[in-house]
């Protein structure tokens, strides 16, 4: 029975262009793990957005001197031109800036409050007197009342990592340079955490074992030490979702971007629905598609984030889903079910610069756009997965760049694979060996059995998100293939005997042919092409495009994922089996997978450093 797996992916605010640290934190991760489980043919859904509310999104418009609508909008387009390009295979990046996000946040809203969740509370806030605003969270930036950082923000301190209480915070200052700053009186509305404490930990707890120990060890300590408090989930400002309670908008109130941003995990499977049913009226049922991941409790649903949001989705996210229980789906859908909860919460650690953290100001970055005018998306792809930050921080490094695409993904697996193809195209006119597969060798079958058993393995440590392990593996089975060509050496042996050539060339197009479908989730447009050298009909993965959106509040452009020749809801197309190669099949014209890269990008992307 194929499974149902949400892949759910940290919203980028919509206040920075995407960097190498984004990518590898939670995007490509995410990315490779859809990638595999549609090769073993489970139903996946893989979304994201562009989070485009809150006070980094205002901050970044007023710095830029521009309406937040068009700055997010602006940010929003050139995350998905980052993911066409690194084939980041959304089946729906929206934006919480539609209609639909604002209903399903609103609905959630609702569901807590009638289940008791949610109570009413004046409390302190900083306040602008010459600007006559509040200045919630971002707005403000003061020295930490728990660490002493001086740069800590009035909701957050991304020095020690807590959650703060902005009338504690010391020397505050306007980020604006609105004057000075005093308390003043503001009602929010809260979520009661504290009721649903006991629920969180029994939740995390049973999920523990599958668990990076990383992410549930931090999430315990936490409840442990502090419990779990009352949050505010309202703000005094004017850009976003308005709170569903009456008079509130026009006091100036909004829904807390982070109440709602997690909503988006529930939003978009609906928008995706909602629109595939729209182009495939035939397909019905369709609009009610979202439902196999989100009111079937069989479903898995993975959460791929960075460090600085496990609180928000190991704690926060699943206490909205149990605090809301039924009745989400009673107000949205008139019909009492529970939603399902999340199954994992793989955070990744961050990825430095050249030892230094990555930073939009000094321009200390590789920025996903630019990297790509002058690197192949697998070349960028494949050192974002050797070195990414599962366990611990890890660092982006020229020199290393250099060493492990040369070294590796040319010397071991492209050169394998393109000498291979070269030599029996040329001295096969084009053809795989003719051979009898009887008269096979055992050093031949041996080295086949040992990759058929790869998929096994590498698969394991895909399911467990355990990604670099899961490449190692791949790239030992490609050594193993270049061991047994070095014993075989098919270049010598067809000077004396083509027979023998052939059934080594055989066997290591063979061996290479399922190599393509383990490298496939982590290099898609190398093994896609490498594919089509084996002239297959059907391509292992589906195509990416945009589509426009038309709501109450605009339009928005949506990136999508569809499998080619097939409808919006793919049929499970499994590949991820050893190959069955056919003696005499006709192959394509091979060229090399990539690119060697000369010594001296080293110091020329040094020197962009900083600029
Ligand atoms: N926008 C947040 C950040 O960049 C992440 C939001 S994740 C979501 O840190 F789940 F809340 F959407
Ligand atoms: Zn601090």
């Amino acid at each position: 029975m194929p499974e149902n797996i949400l892949v759910a992916i940290a919203w980028p605010y919509s206040n920075a262009e995407i960097h190498v640290g984004n990518i590898t934190g939670s995007h490509l991760p995410g990315d490779i793990v859809a990638r595999y489980h549609r090769l073993i043919g489970n139903n996946v859904l893989m979304v994201s957005g562009t989070d485009s509310h809150g006070t980094p999104v205002v901050l970044a418009a007023d710095k830029e001197g521009k309406p937040v609508e068009e700055v997010y909008k602006k940010y929003h387009e050139s995350f998905i031109e980052v993911f066409k390009g690194y084939g980041i295979t959304y089946d729906m990046f929206t934006t919480t800036h539609s209609e639909n996000h604002f209903k399903v946040s609103q609905a959630m809203f609702l569901a807590l409050q009638k289940n008791g969740f949610l109570f009413k509370k004046f409390s302190k806030q900083w306040y602008s007197p010459s600007a006559n605003k509040f200045l919630p969270d971002r707005y403000v930036e003061g020295t930490c009342y728990i660490c002493g950082y001086e740069g800590a923000r009035s909701d957050q301190c991304d020095n020690c990592g807590n959650v703060l209480e902005p009338e504690k915070l010391k020397n505050p200052r306007a980020k604006t340079g609105d004057g000075a700053l005093e308390l003043r009186d503001t009602e929010h509305f809260y979520l009661d955490l504290s009721k649903l404490e006991p629920e969180v930990k029994k939740f995390l707890q049973e999920r523990a074992p599958h668990m990076r120990d990383t992410v549930i060890g931090e999430s315990l300590r936490k409840i442990e030490s502090e419990g779990l408090k009352a949050r505010s989930i309202t703000r005094d400002l004017d850009w976003g979702i308005p709170v569903p309670v009456e008079g509130w908008t026009e006091a100036g109130k909004r829904i807390y971007v982070w109440f709602e941003a997690v909503i988006g995990y529930l939003s978009a499977p609906i928008e995706w629905a909602q629109l595939s049913s729209a182009a495939l009226s035939a397909s019905k049922g369709q609009k009610d598609a979202w439902r196999d991941w989100w009111t079937n409790p069989n479903a898995k649903q993975f959460h791929f984030i960075g460090k600085d949001n496990i609180f928000f989705h190991t704690s926060q996210w699943p206490a909205e889903l149990m605090g809301a229980g039924s009745a989400f789906m009673e107000i949205f859908a008139g019909e009492e079910v529970p939603l399902t909860l999340p199954y994992d919460v793989p955070a990744n650690q961050f990825m430095n610069l050249e030892g230094k953290k990555i930073s939009g100001s000094g321009n200390w970055g590789v920025w996903g756009l630019d990297a790509l005018t002058r690197f192949d998306p697998d070349a960028l792809r494949y050192y974002l997965t050797v070195n990414m930050p599962e366990a611990k921080d890890s660092d982006w490094d020229w020199a290393e760049f250099v060493a492990r695409n040369n070294n590796e993904l040319v010397a071991t697996w492209g050169n394998l694979a393109n000498r291979v193809l070269a030599f029996c195209y040329k001295n096969w006119e084009g053809q795989v060996p003719s051979i009898d597969v009887k008269t096979l060798r055992d050093s031949d079958l041996s080295l086949l059995a040992v990759i058929e058993k790869g998929f096994a393995l590498v698969g394991a440590e895909l399911e467990a998100v355990r990604l670099r392990s899961a490449l190692g593996e791949a790239m030992k089975l490609a050594t193993a293939v270049n061991v047994y060509l070095d014993l075989n050496a098919p270049w010598s042996a067809i000077k004396v005997d083509k027979a023998e050539a052939g059934k080594a060339v055989y066997t290591a197009l063979k061996a290479i042919d399922s190599l393509k479908v383990m490298f496939a989730p982590f290099l898609p447009f190398t093994c896609e092409k490498l594919h089509g050298f084996f002239n297959y009909e059907t391509p292992l993965f589906g195509e990416q495009y945009t589509e426009t959106v038309k709501d109450s509040l605009g339009e928005h452009t949506v990136l999508r994922y569809r499998n080619v020749g097939s409808g919006l809801r793919p049929e499970p197309n499994v590949q991820w089996k050893p190959s069955e190669l056919k003696p005499g099949k006709k192959l394509n014209q091979p060229a090399p997978l990539f690119k060697k890269l000369d010594e001296s990008v080293i110091n020329e992307e040094r020197a962009r450093l900083g600029q």
